[in-house]
């Protein structure tokens, strides 16, 4: 089973590129490709979920606009911006268009944090943040978390004991929990925050992929209603909502740091592609974004329901998410999860192993755990994969009884 690990780099190399450790869940991906191999473990949008008809009639019109073909402003096309700043309820100016959320992850931390600053992340999270703060010299500090989130007192304990600059979060259909922080618990941490200084790195790319109601606020609203001295950044993304392949995603920067993201996002790569941002332009114009965005929402929220009820019927205890992308399942006690995984390999499927999104590599309790993403693959794939951990299970269930 793949762990985390960091990159034999030959003596050429940086010290912040020799540190930064093997993403657990690219490691997988030999595994993925293999012929049969039926995957939950990445966490990749459904090519259904892709608007092939509306996209391609953006791209049309994209190709014969000559904004697509230009430079334009580092911080993104002007006709853009004001659309993503609708969709995030802010104003224009707050807005710089990404290539990704992960580029948006990579400036904000080297806008606002120097080498050497700590990082508070949860305890669980999202494996390539760690490769971001590892580039850019950061320390990661590990959160405890419940059910809820980062839990507040853990966050003023640590922010007691060092230098915690930042907190990057997930909390709206999390990677990898796909669960919904409270508003309380935001606005603690907000507060926490706000006393002592802290910017909060708000990750939302799946924001847009809820299934019933709307999500919370998010701590960018929530700064402004409930705590004004409070610096939120926001990450937001078309990935997840649009296509991947486009590369576009976006922050809302508070007023302050605003010169610094420009600067970096500058030094990084000039502006995102124009093709990309025209084309995303001409997709929210046409109305099909919001015609199409139901569709995708009701179509994970089906796969969500396959594969709980799958699940369920292969022996282990998933709890429905509200949105999102991924079921995050403690495993029944007494399975082991390596022999879990090596059984679930030997049964053609695959999932991603809890442990893969520990912030801290020593800590084992997320190794009960599993990550399982129900958007990438269609109902009957669900039944199947299912019924192929439910086999992998009972094995791992029978060769533990025989230890
Ligand atoms: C929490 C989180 N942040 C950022 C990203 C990167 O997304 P993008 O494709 O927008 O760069 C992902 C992708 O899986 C993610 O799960």
């Amino acid at each position: 089973m793949p762990t985390h690990e960091t990159s034999h780099a030959p003596s050429h190399t940086s010290r912040c590129a020799a540190a930064i450790p093997l993403n657990p869940l690219r490691a997988l991906f030999p595994l993925v490709a293999r012929d049969g191999m039926l995957s939950f473990a990445n966490g990749h949008p459904s090519p259904d979920a892709c608007d092939h008809v509306g996209l391609a009639h953006a791209v049309d019109c994209a190709k014969d606009d000559e904004m697509s073909w230009r430079y334009g402003p580092s911080i993104g096309d002007p006709d853009l911006r004001p659309q993503l700043a609708m969709l995030s309820d802010v104003e224009p100016d707050a807005i710089v268009v990404t290539s990704g959320s992960q580029q948006g992850i990579d400036i904000a931390v080297r806008s606002a944090l120097n080498p050497d600053d700590c990082v508070a992340i949860p305890s669980a999270c999202y494996p390539a943040v760690l490769s971001v703060l590892a580039a850019n010299g950061q320390r990661p500090i590990a959160i405890a978390e419940d059910e809820h989130g980062v839990l507040p007192e853990a966050l003023h304990d640590t922010i007691s004991s060092s230098a915690v600059r930042a907190l990057y979060l997930t909390p709206t259909f999390g990677n990898p929990t796909g669960r919904v922080m409270p508003r309380a618990r935001r606005i603690a941490l907000l507060e926490i925050c706000a006393q002592h200084d802290v910017l909060v790195i708000e990750d939302d790319p799946y924001c847009d992929l809820w299934f019933e109601t709307p999500p919370h606020d998010t701590f960018v609203a929530l700064a402004r209603v409930v705590n004004r001295n409070a610096d939120v950044i926001a990450l937001r993304s078309a990935s997840k909502s649009v296509a991947p392949g486009l590369r576009v995603g976006w922050m809302v920067v508070p007023d302050r740091l605003r010169g610094a993201v420009a600067a970096i996002k500058q030094a990084s790569d000039l502006q995102t592609s124009g093709l990309a941002q025209r084309t995303v332009f001409h997709y929210l114009s046409s109305g099909q974004f919001d015609a199409w965005l139901p569709q995708v929402r009701a179509l994970y929220q089906e796969r969500q329901t396959v594969m709980i009820d799958g699940l369920h019927s292969a022996g282990f205890a998933p709890t429905p998410v509200d949105g999102g992308m991924f079921s995050w399942v403690k495993l029944p006690s007494g399975v082991n999860p390596e022999t879990l995984f090596s059984n679930a390999v030997k049964q053609n499927v695959l999932f991603a192993p809890g442990i893969s999104f520990a912030s801290d590599p020593t800590n084992q309790s997320l190794r009960h755990h599993i990550r399982l993403c129900f958007a990438a693959q269609g109902c009957a794939k669900i039944k199947q994969g299912c019924k192929r951990l439910g086999q992998a299970l009972a094995e791992s269930s029978e060769a533990q009884n025989h230890d």
